[in-house]
This record gives C-alpha cells, structure tokens and sequence, in this order.
C-alpha cells in the first residue's frame, strides 16, 4: 500500500519533471511515464489498491483519484502552454459564429410571388437608371387626388372610393400609386426617372378579380422632349423583364385625369400568346395598365413649367401581372396567407 509519504514524493517528482519540460515531446514521454496504462508511476499505485481491504480501498482510492485528476490537470494546462495557445485562442476556435448563414430545412419560408415579381421589375428599371421609390399608404387626399387633377368634385373620386379614416377627414388609403408623382416632382425636380411599386386600396366588393387590397407599379419620367413612344419602349422593356420574353403592347385612348393623351394598355396575352383564352377572353389581349403624358396641372404641381418640361407616367397592375404570369385564378389567393397556395412558389 501506497503510504502518505510515497504519493507525496509521487507528487513532487512528477510537478518538477513537469516544471523542466521544454517541449511537446518531452511531454509526451512524461505522460507516458506516469500515466501509461501498463507502466505509468501512478498506473502502478492505483493497481495495488486490489491489494487492499475494502475500508483501505476506499481512502486510499479517493486520494489517489484526486491526486491522479490534480496531475491530469497540470499536464494539460502545460500543454496549452507549449502549444503556444493561450485561453482566448481556445475561446475562439471553440466559438460558435452566431452570424454564419443557416441551412433551413426545407419549406423554412421564402418570398411572395408579388414581391419576386417587383423585384424583377425593379431590376430592369435600375439598369435603365429609374430610382426605385418608396411611398405612405395613408396619403391626405392633397397628394392621392388634388395633385395629380382630381379635385374634391371631380366624378373620377368615385370610381376610385377608398378607406377613409375617422376623424381624419383628409387622410385616405391611397388608390393608387400615382401620389407618388407630385411628391418626387417636389423632391426630386426635374429632370427624373423613378419607379415606385407599392401597395393600394379600394372600397371593393370582392371577388375573383377584384380585392380591396392590391399591388400596383408605376413610374415617372419628366424631361425635356419626352415622347409617346420612349414610354412604350419602358412599358416593353418591363414586362419582358418580368415575362422573361418579347411582349408586344397595344393601346387605346382613356381618360385619366392626370394624363393628356391618356390610355389604356394592352398586352399579348400570355397563356395564349395572343391566340385567344378563356383568360383574355378570346381576345388574345390583356389589359393590363394606364398610361399617357404627364398632365400640365400635374407638372405644375409638383412645381415645373409644362412648357419647359414633359414626361410620361404609367401604372400597372403589378397584382394582376403576378396572377397572369403564375396562371393563378383568384386575387384573394394573394393577400389569404394560405400555405398551400403559397408553398407551390
Ligand atoms: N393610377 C391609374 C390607376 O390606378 C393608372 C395610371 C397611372 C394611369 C399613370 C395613367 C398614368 O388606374
């Protein structure tokens, strides 16, 4: 049996080995030398406590197990030292990088058909040099009708009714995106090109094809000597971004109040490629948005002289664009949050 004295020396002998040990090699041996499993010093001590009765075992097994844990400890600590690693370096290459990207599982989430498709969109108008533009939801009645030529009279207030706010007489959900033109023709002057998607609403009796809650995307360009036709090779331009192939366009003349010529925009419908469909109609057109030449009032408005400056605005319907590129039959499907519609993009 291993007397008080000898484990002390045991000790001693191991702590001044360890104390000279210059490098990883010598460690090594030192390890093997008290640790080894067939010869180490310490081995060698805890296999005659079989010798031992029960009572001797048991306090001398607690004191050699702590001896043996002590020592451990020492050797290790030594090597980290001799590694050249301090307890930062350790810190760091245990650390977990909270900021690294995840694998999600499968169906973890994704983005919105509306919103890859204004993304889309965005893209082609940038690499045209349109800034992409913001703007409020809850717009006073000034911006959404009064700038852009509809006066608190005009009939074109009716056919755009909305969600008004209790005792906020003034302020509406905007209708459409077009308060967004006199408010970049402040911010911005002239000459401009922006694009500005964004959600609008209207008091509508729901059904497949119409929701109080919906997407339009719009833009702006005033310059000098804008002309019909640089707005139709925009319009082209976007929606072959969007479509991912040549789209041809037509127009017919319509009244909106802040255009002069105004008109109504037809695309090839694209489920038929203008053969005709049950979703054109049998027509092989789809219409799709309004267009037309800033109207002076409105370029007056936003604070330029019309005979200096002219432009074009058009506005699509960037939800109805969405459903006829997926093929979906129902607008509601867009705003439902139902995950078995939204798990198939
Ligand atoms: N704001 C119109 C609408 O919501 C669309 C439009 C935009 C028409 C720009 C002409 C010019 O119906």
């Amino acid at each position: 049996m291993a007397s008080q004295i000898e484990v002390e020396a045991l000790k001693q002998s191991f702590q001044e080995a360890l104390e000279s040990t210059r490098d990883i090699a010598a460690l090594d041996v030192l390890e093997q030398e008290y640790f080894s499993r067939a010869s180490g010093k310490l081995t060698l001590l805890m296999k005659g406590l079989g010798a031992l009765t029960p009572d001797e075992r048991k306090v001398h097994g607690q004191m050699l197990n702590a001896l043996k844990n002590e020592l451990f400890e020492e050797l290790g600590n030594k090597r980290v030292m001799l590694e050249g690693k301090t307890m930062s370096d350790i810190a760091i290459a245990e650390a977990i990088d909270v900021t690294q990207p995840v694998e999600f599982p499968p169906g973890f989430g994704h983005m919105h058909p509306v919103t890859r498709a204004r993304w889309d969109m965005e893209e082609v108008a940038r690499s045209m040099g349109f800034l992409v533009e913001d703007g409020p939801e809850l717009e006073t009645d000034y911006y959404n009708f009064t700038a852009v030529n509809i006066p608190p009279t005009h009939p074109a207030r009716d056919s755009m009714d909305t969600f008004y706010v209790k005792d906020h007489p003034h302020w509406v959900m905007r209708t459409h995106v077009s308060n967004m033109q006199v408010r970049l023709l402040k911010k911005y002057g002239a000459p401009i090109r922006a694009a500005y998607p964004g959600r609008c609403f209207r008091n509508e009796a729901t059904d497949a094809r119409h929701e109080h809650t919906f997407y339009q995307f719009e833009t702006i360009v005033v310059d000098r000597q804008i002309t019909f036709s640089d707005m139709v090779g925009v319009i082209k331009a976007l929606l072959s971004g969007l479509f991912k192939k040549d789209v041809k366009v037509r127009f017919r003349p319509k009244f909106y109040p802040f255009v002069e010529p105004g008109v109504n925009g037809e695309m090839t419908c694209m489920l038929c490629d203008g053969r005709g469909c049950k979703v054109c109609k049998g027509t092989g057109w789809l219409e799709i948005f309004g267009a037309g030449l800033v109207h002076p009032h409105v370029l007056r408005e936003g604070g330029l002289n019309p005979r200096e400056w002219t432009g074009f605005a058009f506005g699509m319907g960037l939800s109805r664009l969405v459903m006829l590129k997926y093929g979906i039959e129902d607008t509601r499907l867009l705003q439902s949050g139902d995950m078995r519609f939204l798990e198939q993009f």
